[in-house]
């Protein structure tokens, strides 16, 4: 095991903690919007466990574009050729691209929920983390992904 590995593998089973904090959040916001409930401050925790999920990843995903990871290595060392290959443009452009956008959703939805009444908090969480969450499922390589499928368990 190489740092390579470990920071793969970490980002890897990471991505379960973020789609889970992710499913629950929606699931807790929706219901308390749509069912009108008074607001529960365990809410706003999953919605701080949420964004601190997405910042890990952020930060391993980082890792594994700027320092480790053979396969952007591979982009850098020309980067023209890079774009007209699905497989490698996916790990250039589109998973960093997207995957950095759901993590501004998921800060600007729970930053700016604390601030509002209480009222009209749930309402803000399941916007912001339902759009973050579909970018985060939109980019995910899962294994019938077309451009680079990776197995759901690293083993
Ligand atoms: C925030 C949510 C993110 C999720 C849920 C996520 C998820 C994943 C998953 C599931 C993999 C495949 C791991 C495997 O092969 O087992 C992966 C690989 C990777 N991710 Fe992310 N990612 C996220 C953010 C990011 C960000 C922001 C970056 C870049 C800054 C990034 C860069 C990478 C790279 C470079 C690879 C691996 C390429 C290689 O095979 O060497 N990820 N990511």
């Amino acid at each position: 095991m190489n740092l390579y590995n470990i920071t793969l593998y970490a980002h890897s089973y990471m991505r379960w903690a973020v789609v889970i904090l992710g499913v629950l959040l929606i699931v807790r916001a929706l219901t308390g919007w749509l069912g009108r409930r008074p607001w529960d401050a365990s809410v706003g925790r999953l919605g701080s466990f949420f964004t601190i999920s997405m910042d890990i990843q952020l930060l391993l995903g980082l890792l594994l574009y700027g320092v480790f990871s053979p396969v952007v290595r591979r982009v850098f060392d020309d980067f023209g050729a890079a774009m007209s290959d699905a497989r490698l443009r996916f790990w250039a452009v589109e998973h960093i691209l997207v995957m950095v956008i759901a993590v501004v959703l998921a800060h600007v939805g729970h930053v700016t929920a604390k601030r509002l009444p209480e009222e009209k908090r749930y309402r803000r969480y399941a916007i912001f983390a339902g759009l973050a969450m579909l970018a985060v499922l939109l980019a995910i390589p899962w294994p019938f992904s077309s451009a680079d499928p990776r197995p759901l368990f690293r083993v």
